[in-house]
């Protein structure tokens, strides 16, 4: 369950190969106020759950500067709608020190069953200035470990290696192959 069509694509993308499939349901979510993704995924994903009467898939993400203290975090899709990639590049303007990770969170609800949680993590760096145009979000600022470029310079197959996302749905398929098949 999510209005953003790239969440659901990456997510398709990582699931396709295990044979899971998967299909939006782009209904708004309820977002508790929490710093801690995996409570926030949770709780929408339960309530969406009882609501519709299906098994219902959420993630919640988020972007954690550390020389911000972890800022935007929980915030980032806000952050993004206000201030931007521009605003949190002026934040961190003359920092030396560009450490950040993405971290997703996953939660797998149904009106049965207990909920189910995933979640991955990867780091990397803010880049000084935007680069590329692929993807969503923080993509074009943020580099991740081991690479030279940005998530929205690298291009889908790129993402799929090393996001948060793709780790946190590979863990889900995983799951899902051992209890469910
Ligand atoms: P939410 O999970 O709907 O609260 O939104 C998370 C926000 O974090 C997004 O709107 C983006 O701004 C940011 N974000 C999360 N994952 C990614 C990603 O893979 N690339 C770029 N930005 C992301």
């Amino acid at each position: 369950m999510t209005q953003n069509r790239h969440k659901y694509q990456e997510a398709r993308r990582t699931l396709d190969p295990f044979g899971i499939k998967i299909r939006m349901l782009a209904s708004p979510k309820t977002e508790i106020q929490s710093t801690n993704l995996s409570k926030i995924a949770k709780f929408a994903a339960e309530e969406a759950a009882k609501k519709y009467n299906r098994t219902v898939l959420l993630e919640d993400s988020g972007l954690f500067v550390k020389v911000l203290n972890g800022f935007p975090g929980p915030f980032s899709s806000y952050v993004h709608d206000t201030i931007g990639v521009r605003g949190l590049l002026r934040l961190m303007a003359r920092q030396t020190r560009r450490d950040a990770y993405f971290q997703a969170s996953l939660a797998v609800a149904s009106p049965r069953d207990s909920t189910q949680e995933f979640s991955g993590k990867v780091d990397g760096t803010i880049s000084h200035k935007p680069a590329g145009k692929q993807g969503f979000g923080f993509d074009p600022i943020f580099i991740p470990r081991g690479a030279r470029k940005t998530f929205a310079q690298g291009g889908t197959e790129f993402k799929d290696k090393y996001s948060h996302r793709a780790i946190a749905f590979r863990k889900l398929a995983l799951w899902y192959i051992r209890t469910k098949t």
